[in-house]
């Protein structure tokens, strides 16, 4: 049975108000399933379930319905993407009816006081937990870099689970919030090049499936920055619900089992895997940013299509508040010029890319490879920038 605190009582007794008691049976519920003795407190939540088309009207009823019953979050919460970029939908060619729903899903979150951040990477705008902390998010790639990375604490939550997390301002303690259930279990050897996002992307995608919900831990990376890692995690997040790895050197922890299962990871299951998710074809439009693109990697970008303007339409995705200051660096009128859009509040994934005449997708970012042909009816072409952009 699970010990609530004597204000954890009162509110699974409603007396705080509805959305809150409501809000607690499911932490209490979640608790049950997963053998959880207690609740702990949390210092921010990370909601997902914002695109209209992800969750709907029943989603959007859901919300109001919350907000109707007095619903507010205790603790910092941010959004993942929407399903379209706030200001600029019109130029990305949203339907109306859409922009409207998505629009009504966006009130209902502000009115519980949930930052409006819509990105997959509030690490980059200032949402940054530290070590040892326990969080609830629920983006599967900002939930392993937040595990992986910076050695925060969190399940992988879902969308009703963080909100309800944020409204009581705690979590069920099991999972991943437990040392024991840190400590990962396959080792995996590295020998091939990893030079470019597709790199981390292909060996996230192909290492996700391999190890499936096992925690892995790599040797043999020498070096690779936030972006690459940001990629690498997403990639086994989506291909094997991997929420937390290691790399020796690199991340802040490295807690692996002594019977941990070891395997060789080789250049050529590295260039397999890229041929695997290339359809070879042209794209219709070159989508930038799984996860959301840091200032650095728009500074990149920006560069390359200075050079040499790109052969198709391209997308860079990224948080609003970097898309602001991508203007100001002068980023954003380099990549409009070349043919290109930042695009902020929304990706490729969770915009209706279908309903917008586009057929071929094409990304260096496993995890979009993966979702892109299910989820929006695309083709992918899969590589590097210098490949996609200019194919
Ligand atoms: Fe982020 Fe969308 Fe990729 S939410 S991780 S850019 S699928």
């Amino acid at each position: 049975m699970m010990e609530l605190s004597e204000k954890e009582q009162k509110i699974f007794d409603g007396e705080t108000n509805e959305a809150a008691r409501q809000s607690m049976e499911i932490l209490v519920a979640l608790g049950k399933i997963y053998g959880a003795k207690r609740m702990i407190p949390i210092a921010s939540a990370q909601i997902s379930g914002v695109s209209y088309k992800t969750i709907g009207d029943a989603g959007l009823d859901y919300l109001k319905d919350l907000v109707k019953k007095g619903a507010k979050v205790a603790v910092p919460a941010f959004l993942n993407p929407a399903g379209m970029d706030i200001a600029q939908w019109k130029d990305m060619g949203i339907p109306e009816e859409f922009a409207k729903k998505q629009k009504e899903i966006l009130i209902a979150y502000q009115a519980m006081g949930i930052m409006r951040t819509c990105t997959c990477t509030p690490y980059f705008v200032g949402q940054r937990p530290k070590q040892g902390e326990h969080i609830a998010w629920a983006e599967s790639s900002a939930v392993s870099f937040a595990n992986s990375i910076l050695g925060a604490r969190t399940n992988r939550e879902g969308g009703p689970s963080a909100l309800a997390a944020a409204i009581c301002g705690i979590t069920p303690e099991y999972g991943l919030h437990l040392d024991e259930n840190r400590i990962a279990d396959i080792v995996v050897e590295i020998q091939c090049r990893l030079e470019t996002n597709a790199d981390f992307g292909a060996l996230g995608y192909a290492v996700g499936k391999l190890v499936k919900r096992k925690i892995p831990a790599f040797t043999g990376i020498k070096s690779a920055g936030e972006p690459f890692l940001k990629v690498l995690g997403a990639s086994m997040a989506a291909t094997g619900s991997v929420p937390l790895y290691y790399i020796k050197g690199i991340t802040p922890e490295w807690k692996v089992d002594d019977d941990a299962e070891k395997i060789i990871f080789s250049q050529k299951q590295l260039d397999d895997t890229k041929n695997e998710l290339d359809s070879k074809a042209k794209p219709d439009l070159v989508t930038i940013g799984c996860p959301h693109c840091s200032i650095d990697e728009i500074r990149e970008v920006a560069e390359l299509v200075k050079k040499k303007k790109p052969t198709c339409a391209f997308w860079v995705c990224t948080a609003r508040k970097i898309k602001e200051n991508a203007e100001q660096l002068g980023y954003s009128k380099i990549i409009e010029n070349a043919g290109g859009i930042v695009v902020a509040d929304t990706c490729m994934v969770v915009c209706p890319l279908e309903e917008m005449g586009m057929e071929v997708t094409g990304t260096n970012s496993g995890k979009a490879a993966k979702y892109l042909p299910n989820l929006c009816r695309q083709k992918v072409a899969f590589g590097d920038l210098k490949d996609i952009l200019y194919r």
